[in-house]
């Protein structure tokens, strides 16, 4: 099967989980709750819970366990997608081929539906104790997901990112905006897939480091892709960070040095996935896949 494929059955099969956890839409608090599926069944590429699902399959996990956190994780990156586009921050009107939560809703409803899905985002996640009570990685699986979702991991990112707009930044200050805006919630989703699967400390740590890699190209790439890329495509608009007067690796490095780094990156993340004794294929084939996207 080609890739293609191969990653849009695995998005419909992410899709039916994600389906099952979503609060209904009822009672008089119905309109925040109507903001937040309208933002998560909007669509996306699922990376999150599909790196997260295939790392616990590349350490032999078996059980449903994984799927309340695989939607946890999606409603935490909604979420912060939800926040990012808002008039206080990027400003941006479509996301996902829509208009953007707080256009639709409002801006009192887009801050809402933010604030909801990342609560509901732990609501959720805890779940998982009703199918395994005793298991006692869900818990280090969710100090993974609050640590790296927080002023540690992406709220720090994004902290720095809104607090250098239109002001000069070195690449040290950059790395250190995409490590933790982006590359954070990789991470917990990678590490999580290997905690609850029931990896080796050493295995954890390699993991965490091949997904602050992938992180780190996935968001370049996203940067190249604002400068060269379709609405059509990306479903959301191009030219955001130039708008919003952003330093970004392709303003300080240039578009093909800034391509030539997400490759770089991307391979180093690939050969520490390869330096383990398990292997999952599809996982590997993703993150290569990932080099040339193009949405
Ligand atoms: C967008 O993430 C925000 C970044 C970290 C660059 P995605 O490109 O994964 O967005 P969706 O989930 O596919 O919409
Ligand atoms: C945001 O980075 C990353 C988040 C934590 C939401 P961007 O602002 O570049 O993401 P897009 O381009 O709007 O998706
Ligand atoms: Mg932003
Ligand atoms: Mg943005
Ligand atoms: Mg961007």
């Amino acid at each position: 099967m080609e890739m293609v494929q191969q990653i849009n059955s695995k998005v419909m099969g992410i899709e039916e989980i994600l389906k099952r956890y979503l609060p209904k839409e009822e009672g008089y608090q119905k309109i925040v709750i109507e903001a937040m599926n309208y933002s998560i069944l909007a669509g996306g590429k699922r990376l999150r819970p599909m790196l997260m699902q295939e790392t616990y399959r590349l350490f032999g996990g078996k059980s449903l366990v994984i799927e309340p956190f695989m939607a946890a994780m999606e409603m935490i990156h909604t979420y912060s997608l939800v926040h990012d586009d808002l008039p206080a921050m990027d400003n941006d009107e479509y996301r996902r081929g829509q208009k953007t939560t707080h256009v639709m809703y409002g801006e009192a409803f887009g801050i809402l539906a933010g604030d909801g899905l990342l609560n509901f985002a732990f609501e959720t996640a805890l779940r998982a104790f009703d199918l395994e009570p005793e298991n006692v990685n869900i818990a280090k699986a969710l100090k993974i997901l609050a640590h790296k979702a927080g002023i540690y991991g992406m709220i720090g990112g994004q902290t720095v990112d809104v607090e250098y707009v239109g002001r000069p930044l070195s690449k040290e200050r950059l790395d250190f905006i995409y490590r933790l805006k982006t590359s954070a919630l990789l991470e917990a989703s990678m590490l999580i897939g290997a905690v609850l699967a029931g990896a080796t400390k050493n295995e954890q740590r390699l993991v965490e480091q091949a997904a602050a890699d992938l992180g780190l190209a996935f968001q370049i790439q996203d940067d190249i892709l604002d400068v060269t890329g379709t609405q059509e495509a990306l479903g959301k608009p191009i030219g955001s960070d130039e708008k919003n007067h952003k330093t970004t690796y392709v303003t300080l490095e240039g578009l093909e040095n800034s391509k030539k780094e997400v490759e770089k990156l991307s391979r180093r993340a690939v050969k520490q996935l390869e330096g383990l004794v398990v292997k999952n294929e599809f996982l590997v084939q993703l993150m290569l896949y990932l080099i040339q996207r193009e949405q």
